[in-house]
Order: structure tokens, then C-alpha cells, then sequence
């Protein structure tokens, strides 16, 4: 009985409708230009945001390549590695999703 609860409970904080990992990205790479998180998720749809992340993000490249500065940080090892919970955080906050959050009592965007 304990146990089972204990799982529960890990289950519910690791569940949450967003990935922070993504987030954190996006607040790194993005916000200085795109405002914040949440606001910048509702840009596009999520059917769009999958595919401007497709073939390693290759839309996204495109749409910034006038942008130096925003080149540099989508061609970054850092975007590479964290490119996939970016994506998700994106897909699952789109503006489709009708999700208008601005803080969630973990962070606020
Ligand atoms: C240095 C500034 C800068 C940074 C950093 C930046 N962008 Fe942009 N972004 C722009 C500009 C400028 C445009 C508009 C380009 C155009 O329309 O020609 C744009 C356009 C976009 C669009 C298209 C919006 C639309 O309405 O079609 C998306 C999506 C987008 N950016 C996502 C991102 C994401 C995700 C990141 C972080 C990985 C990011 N941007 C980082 C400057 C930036």
C-alpha cells in the first residue's frame, strides 16, 4: 500500500503536460528574441512545430538563416542535445492545444 503510493506520487511529478528540460532550453534559445515560453509555443500549431523540428530541425534552420545570431544558437551542440524536449515542450504548449499558462507553481514562462 505504501509503496504503491510512493510510485504515484513519483508517477504524478514526472508527468507533467510539459517537459521543464525543454523549457529551460527554450528559455535559453529562444526567449531573448521570442518573448516568453508559453507565448512562444502558441506561435505555431503543434502539427507546424513537428514540422519545423523534422530532419534535425531543418525548417527551424531555415526559417532563422538571415538571423546570425539566431543561427548560432540553433546550429549549438546545447540545441542538438536538448533539440527532442524543446520539440516536445513546443508540440505539447502549441497554440492548438489551448493551453494559456503563465506560471504553474513549478515555473513560470
Ligand atoms: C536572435 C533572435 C532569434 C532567436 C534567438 C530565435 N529566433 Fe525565431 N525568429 C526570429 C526572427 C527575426 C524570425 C522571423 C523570420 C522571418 O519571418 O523572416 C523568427 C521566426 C521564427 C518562427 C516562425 C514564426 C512564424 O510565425 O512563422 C519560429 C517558429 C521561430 N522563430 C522559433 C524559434 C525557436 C524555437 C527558437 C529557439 C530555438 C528561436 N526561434 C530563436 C528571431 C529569433
Amino acid at each position: 500500500m505504501k509503496k504503491s503510493l510512493l510510485i504515484a506520487a513519483l508517477l504524478a511529478t514526472y508527468s507533467f503536460a510539459y517537459s521543464a528540460k525543454g523549457m529551460v532550453t527554450y528559455k535559453k534559445l529562444c526567449s531573448s528574441c521570442h518573448g516568453p515560453a508559453f507565448k512562444g509555443a502558441a506561435m505555431l500549431e503543434s502539427e507546424e512545430w513537428r514540422e519545423m523540428f523534422d530532419n534535425s530541425a531543418q525548417n527551424l534552420k531555415n526559417i532563422h538563416k538571415n538571423d546570425k545570431s539566431a543561427t548560432k544558437k540553433i546550429n549549438s551542440g546545447y540545441f542538438e542535445r536538448r533539440m527532442k524536449a524543446l520539440r516536445d515542450f513546443m508540440m505539447n504548449n502549441a497554440r492548438d492545444k489551448g493551453v494559456v499558462r503563465s506560471c504553474d507553481g513549478l515555473n513560470c514562462g
